[in-house]
């Protein structure tokens, strides 16, 4: 099997890495890639979201699947253009990416599947945005009913900067969802649709803020792991049954059947299991953790989900391990990053015993050297036989990584490493044993 990954950042790098790990798939190659993925095959400096140019690249190399990583090109229309090139594709539709395109959208299709989430409201002015704040009172989450790459949403308890928030979003020609708070953790599963059947792959939890503590600005995300330990027994199932899977029901009732990977935030909250936000593809950098634990071949099983087979797959195997992964973030981050500046040590840490680094914000300067080249630059993802030795091989080899300005944060799995997460809800009665 030949297949293209579509993208150019870490979760591109993790799925190529996994690709290039099945048996069945004799060639991998991406566009546009990032300096780690041209190390591994080859690439091709097309732009990602242009439906024609990659349907075209993917006629040009007679693939047998495209694989289409972030939002942006499935927000494009690119599966449309790959699938009508008669070229199977892991990525939703146009019409099915509003999922995460639109969080209006969203929370329709959330009302009409019955699918528990916060209770939201649209506001497209500075009247209707007061109205709505004052209807749930703080803490205030306005979210930009856009695009914005994870960083469009403000949880605050400060009216004001609510209220500043939803401006510059109706400054910028938008509208904004206000909704009620969440309280407890936060889970990010991840699941296979073919358009009918769904498949969960293992929960992980991701650190959206910059700063330890979950202190400071929204981020794409700082890092994450996976199992989680602390979850609940069961949650993965009730997820699948009250969430997914009408969901997936509800597109296909609409005509837009979602293919690829529905990407589900969850709040474990004192009131039950509540979707926070679906996105419409893999999360970064989730990915980078979940993929290293998974034994079953990758390429099979995206392979399945495109070709509406999925029923057929066989339970997914997974390592006993824990992945831990930990984003190297460029200076200034989650503002304009600082760029161009020197890599070194990535060789160091890779030869540490279960380490790897995946590629994010990196490319291959006019010498040849890895230079940073976004946000987030890299990430350092270890597997450990517990979460305390895999955040500890993660963490020697983030101290190996050198680049000017950049910055971590320290505690990724640190408070599951303590036993410090609790949950609140009525789901909390039983331990999960995996
Ligand atoms: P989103 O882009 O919708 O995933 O939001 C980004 C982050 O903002 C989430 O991961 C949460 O940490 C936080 N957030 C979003 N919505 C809520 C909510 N209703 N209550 C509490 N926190 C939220
Ligand atoms: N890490 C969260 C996301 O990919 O949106």
């Amino acid at each position: 099997m030949k297949v293209l990954v579509i993208g150019p950042g870490g979760r591109e790098h993790a799925i190529v890495r996994s690709l290039l790990a099945d048996p069945n798939v004799s060639e991998v190659h991406a566009a546009p890639g990032n300096a780690g993925i041209s190390t591994l095959v080859p690439t091709y400096a097309i732009d990602a979201n242009d439906p024609d140019a990659v349907a075209a690249l993917a006629t040009r190399l007679a693939v047998d699947l495209v694989v289409v990583g972030p939002e942006a090109p499935l927000a494009a229309g690119v599966s449309d253009a790959v699938r009508e090139a008669g070229i199977p594709v892991f990525g939703p539709s146009k019409a099915a990416a509003q999922l995460e395109a639109s969080k209006a959208f969203a929370k329709d299709i959330m009302a009409e599947a019955g699918v528990p989430t916060a209770m939201a409201r649209v506001a497209s002015n500075a009247e209707e945005a007061a109205d709505a704040l004052d209807t749930f009172g703080a803490p205030y989450v306005v979210k930009d009913d856009g695009l914005a790459a994870g960083k469009g949403v403000v949880v605050t308890n400060d009216r004001d900067e609510a209220l500043a928030h939803a401006q510059s979003c109706f400054d910028a020609g938008g509208s904004v969802v206000i909704e009620e708070f969440l309280d407890g953790p936060e889970v990010s599963l991840f699941v296979l649709c073919d358009g009918n059947t769904t498949v969960a792959l293992s929960p992980a939890q991701d650190f959206k803020r910059i700063f330890d503590n979950d202190e400071g600005p929204n981020t794409g995300g700082m890092g994450a792991y996976t199992p989680l330990e602390w979850a609940p027994e069961g949650l993965v199932d009730e997820v699948l049954e009250r969430v997914a899977q009408p969901t997936v029901s509800q597109m296909a009732h609409r005509g837009t059947p979602f293919v690829g990977v529905l990407f589900i935030g969850l709040a474990l909250t004192s009131r039950g299991t509540r979707v926070i936000e679906f996105n419409v593809r893999f999360g970064d950098p989730e990915t980078q953790a979940v993929l290293a634990r998974l034994k079953t071949p990758l390429g099979g099983l995206l392979m399945a989900a495109a070709k509406g087979e999925l029923a057929e797959a066989q339970p997914l195997r997974w390592s006993r391990d824990t992945a831990v992964a930990v984003v190297v973030a460029a200076e200034n981050y989650p503002g304009t990053p600082r760029t161009g500046d020197r890599i070194r040590g990535l060789k160091k840490a890779e030869a540490l015993e279960g380490v790897h680094v995946i590629h994010a914000g990196t490319r291959l300067d006019d010498d040849g050297k890895v230079v940073s080249a976004g946000g987030r630059v890299l990430a350092v993802v270890a597997l450990g036989t517990d979460l305390v030795e895999a955040r500890e091989r993660a963490y020697d080899g983030v101290e190996l990584i050198q680049l000017e300005g950049s910055q971590y944060r320290t505690d990724i799995g640190a408070k599951a490493a303590r036993g410090a997460i609790t949950v609140a809800g009525p789901a909390a009665a039983t331990k999960a044993k995996s």
